[in-house]
């Protein structure tokens, strides 16, 4: 008999379920009897010791719904030593529960922070299997993590739509794609949707280098211009500053975000019709897309594989192509940023898309 238990942590994304499903079938697969408790709202449901016991039934349906069904949570590493408000000490309660159910393994469905807090907990002696989620793409070891093509072609889309109206109008877009640490979404979606203008938090910007772009654009008769920015976008000028005065600096800022600063900067230097479009959580949202389906299930019957192997402390990863693991110390703590000088970043270049740089 094996006792797995199992949490969905931080951000939700497209394709958590599908995800659960392939680990779920994997080990109805692999092992006689199996008994699967879920975890409710992240790491909360493993302190309080909310979990719902799940039946085969539970995991039919879900490898094209959205969201969790176990529900999530954003629990800080930075926080995991301070207690809950309550007084819990967080980290001894995970391990009580972990050990009350008598579980043989829990299997963490997060981003960077919760791996965090799965190498953590491997540390400190449980049996745990990490599988890389987050739309941002920024799980250090992994090329892919699930949930990022889903967003990218969500935040596709929104661009792609904003192309006809910008071109009706003769208006410039800024359109502001989600990711506030890594520009991965804004590249991919920037390029497949054609922005004129790709800004990521790994290149910092010279707001003159963005008029140049969109004056160039209007000398070759082309009236109207889509900037892809990424919530965390910055500026040369912010980018320079030590880390406290620009910490400063964004907090007093009047704008609701970089996008929206841009946007103003833009109509006051050129006088041009400039409007601001934001996805947000649409990026998030619904059903996740072939690509992310395909991953997730291969993913899953990885995790399955290596629970009966008991290959415990390990994150799933993609590798060239190839589903595989690596430990989570060497994953966590770490982030996967674009890097400028990629082929990927030099190619758009050559198609003549500002980087702002
Ligand atoms: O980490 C995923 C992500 O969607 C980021 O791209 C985004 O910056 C952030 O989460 C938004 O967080 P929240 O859902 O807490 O608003």
């Amino acid at each position: 008999m094996l006792r797995i238990g199992m949490l969905t942590s931080g951000g939700d994304c497209q394709a958590l379920n599908a995800t659960m499903r392939g680990v779920v079938k994997g080990l109805y697969n692999l092992c006689d009897k199996v008994e699967i408790y879920g975890f409710l709202e992240g790491y909360k449901g493993l302190m309080y010791g909310n979990y719902k016991k799940l039946k085969s039934e539970d995991f039919s349906g879900i490898l094209t719904v959205g969201g969790t069904i176990l529900g999530t949570s954003r629990q800080p590493f930075k926080m995991m030593g301070v207690p809950t408000d309550d007084g819990l000490e967080k980290v001894p309660a995970m391990k009580e529960t972990y050990k009350k159910l008598k579980l043989d393994c829990l299997v963490v469905l997060g981003g960077n922070g919760s791996q965090k807090t799965a190498n953590l907990l491997s540390e400190e002696g449980l049996n745990v299997i990490g599988l890389p989620k987050t739309i941002d793409n920024d799980i250090w070891g992994t090329d892919m993590t699930f949930g990022f093509q889903s967003a990218v072609d969500i935040a596709t889309n929104a661009i792609d739509c904003i192309h006809t109206t910008a071109a009706s109008h003769n208006r410039v877009f800024v359109v502001e794609v989600m990711g506030h640490k890594v520009g991965w979404i804004t590249l991919h979606a920037g390029i497949a949707a054609g922005a004129d203008v790709i800004l990521i938090p790994e290149i910092p910007y010279d707001i003159k280098n963005v008029y140049k772009a969109i004056e160039n654009r209007n000398k070759a008769g082309k009236k109207f211009t889509i900037l892809a920015v990424a919530e965390g976008a910055i500026s040369k000028e912010l980018a320079d500053m030590p880390k406290k005065e620009r910490k400063k600096k964004m907090e007093e800022s009047p704008y609701a975000s970089t996008a929206y600063e841009i946007a103003d900067l833009i109509t006051k230097k050129l006088g041009c019709d400039v409007r601001v479009a934001v996805p947000g959580h649409t990026q998030r949202g619904g059903s996740p897309v072939p690509y992310d389906r395909v991953i997730s299930s291969r993913f899953g019957a990885k995790a399955a594989e290596m629970i009966v192997n008991k290959e415990f402390g390990k994150l799933v990863i993609m590798k060239n192509g190839e589903v595989t693991s690596m430990p989570l110390s060497e994953s966590a703590g770490k982030l996967k940023y674009v890097d400028p000088d990629d082929e990927i970043v030099k190619s758009a270049k050559m198609l003549g898309i500002s980087f702002g740089d």
